[in-house]
């Protein structure tokens, strides 16, 4: 008897994502120093709630426990000092590279705010918390966003845009 090619079996994930109309529960994790990112998020929440997602926004989550109730999180997270993740999400990155919690069930996207005029540094506050959602296992869904406040003075614009595919890949 010939066999027949078995084909890849899709995971949980892959058929929610796919099934159109699909309502996630998203949180949206705040990092910020002087408020741009709690602007990106407020401006992001009615759109990913008209298309027929549940939101919620948060700048204090601080362990994994705080991220248990949603299945899809987005990060819009600034950068400060030199490449630094804003002190209001820092216990959140820092106990998540401690203790590893398994996030396997949980997918992202990230919105970065940054400057490209500090150059090596540019975005290194969202790329951290990027880095450390993908250790714990965590699924990432499109591509980053990087926002550069030395070409863009409303981040909201620039985030707007990229939400509208984002929100029908979760
Ligand atoms: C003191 C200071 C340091 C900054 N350091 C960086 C940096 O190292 N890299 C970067 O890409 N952007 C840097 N930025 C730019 C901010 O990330 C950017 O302006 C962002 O929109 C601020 O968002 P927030 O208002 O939510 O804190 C810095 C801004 C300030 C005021």
């Amino acid at each position: 008897m010939r066999s027949v090619p078995r084909q890849p079996v899709a995971s949980q994930s892959d058929i929610r994502s796919r099934i159109p109309g699909k309502m996630s529960s998203i949180l949206i994790l705040v990092g910020t120093e002087s408020g741009n990112a709690q602007m990106v998020a407020d401006a992001l929440k009615p759109v990913l709630e008209t298309a027929g997602h549940a939101v919620d926004v948060s700048d204090k989550a601080a362990s994994a426990m705080d991220l248990q109730a949603h299945d899809v999180l987005l990060v819009v997270c600034a950068t400060h000092g030199s490449g630094d993740i804003p002190t209001n999400i820092l216990p959140l990155v820092e106990t998540l590279e401690r203790e590893c919690p398994n996030l396997s069930r949980h997918r992202y996207g990230v919105i970065a705010l940054g400057d490209r005029s500090f150059q090596d540094t540019f975005c290194g506050g969202g790329k951290k918390v990027d880095q450390v959602l993908e250790l714990c296992g965590a699924q990432r869904v499109g591509d980053r966003l990087e926002v550069d406040a030395s070409s863009q003075p409303s981040p909201d614009e620039e985030a707007l845009a990229w939400v509208e595919g984002w929100k029908n890949l979760v």
